[in-house]
């Protein structure tokens, strides 16, 4: 048993059975998410866009001359593109992602797409500390990269981890870039998670396949259902997906009970008042330098600096 059935078995083994949302990612998995993102109700993707494009001018002032710009992914975001195109005299790009092809595929599109970029991926689970590459002009500031709302992925007190492991990155004197979605109207939430043509109903079951075609699982797609609901209280989509019997499914050689009704987490996606999150990167060590939102306030891009 490889450790990620392991892991998968652990997380179906427990009281409420949890899959992590990195499961999603497998080729159909990338290419349903793409098209998410190109939905008209998923508002993250176009309003971060619009806020970088409105803002990149004052961002690269922020950041500085000779920079070292460190993406927390694997950096094939229009998003990316946009920062870097205007970041002319960045000392490196450091892409860090855990899935090498992909990784490296990106940073071959980037060098050609930028030739005077100085493009140095590191292979790396970047939820622990690893160790920057040596560019070949010293730079003045390292500054992480993390864009997308990939955080609201993060329960509290990882998500604390995760920012802990930015700051341990960006060094003396650097900073944080990031994407932050924010709490808006329940409704605006719930159809971006349940839209109308059913991608993210498909994105959450494509998650089943996965397991089936990679990790020795029998999951009967037939038998199971999307649900994505905003819990208020708790500021965030909670995305399961819901036995319609009263099944048995093989993870390998380990057999998992499912009630009818019983569910499995595959996802939360966390949403931020501006509050909340300049409290969280406060503990972190960083302080919210500057904040732009698109026009409708619905997302957030984040300048925070180590204190
Ligand atoms: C990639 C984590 C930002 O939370 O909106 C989209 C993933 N899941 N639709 C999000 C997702 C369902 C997305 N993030």
């Amino acid at each position: 048993m490889t450790s990620e059935m392991r892991e998968i078995v652990e997380g179906l083994s427990q009281s409420q059975k949890t899959i992590s949302p990195k499961y999603f990612y497998d080729e159909r998995g990338s290419r349903l998410f793409d098209k998410i993102t190109e939905l008209p109700e998923y508002y993250l993707t176009d309003a971060e866009l619009e806020i970088m494009q409105a803002n990149v001018d004052e961002m690269a002032e922020l950041i500085g001359e000779t920079a070292s710009l460190i993406e927390f992914g694997s950096g094939s975001s229009l998003k990316t593109r946009v920062l870097l195109e205007n970041l002319d005299e960045l000392a490196a790009y450091v892409p860090v992602d855990i899935s090498e092809e992909h990784l490296y595929a990106s940073a071959l599109k980037l060098r050609s797409e930028f030739p005077g970029l100085d493009v140095r991926p590191v292979v790396a689970d970047f939820t622990k500390t690893f160790s920057l590459p040596m560019p070949a002009i010293m730079p003045v500031k390292n500054v992480v990269y993390f864009p997308g709302s990939t955080i609201g992925n993060f329960e509290h007190g990882v998500a604390m981890d995760l920012l802990r492991v930015m700051y341990e990155e960006a060094g003396e004197g650097g900073a944080l870039l990031i994407g932050v979605d924010l709490q808006k109207d329940p409704e605006v939430i719930d159809r971006a998670y349940n839209d109308s043509a059913g991608v993210t109903a498909e994105f959450n079951l494509n998650m089943l396949r996965h397991l089936n075609k990679s990790y020795g699982a029998n999951f009967d797609l037939d038998s199971f259902e999307h649900s994505a609901i905003y819990d208020e209280d708790e500021g965030r989509v909670v995305i399961e997906l819901i036995s319609q019997a009263e099944q048995t499914v093989e993870v390998g050689d380990t057999e998992i009970e499912l009630e009818d009704g019983e569910t499995i987490l595959t996802e939360y996606s966390h949403k931020y008042t501006l509050k909340g999150f300049a409290e969280m990167a406060r503990e972190a060590g960083f302080n919210v330098e500057r904040v732009w939102t698109d026009a409708d306030r619905l997302f957030s891009v984040q300048y925070c600096v180590r204190t």
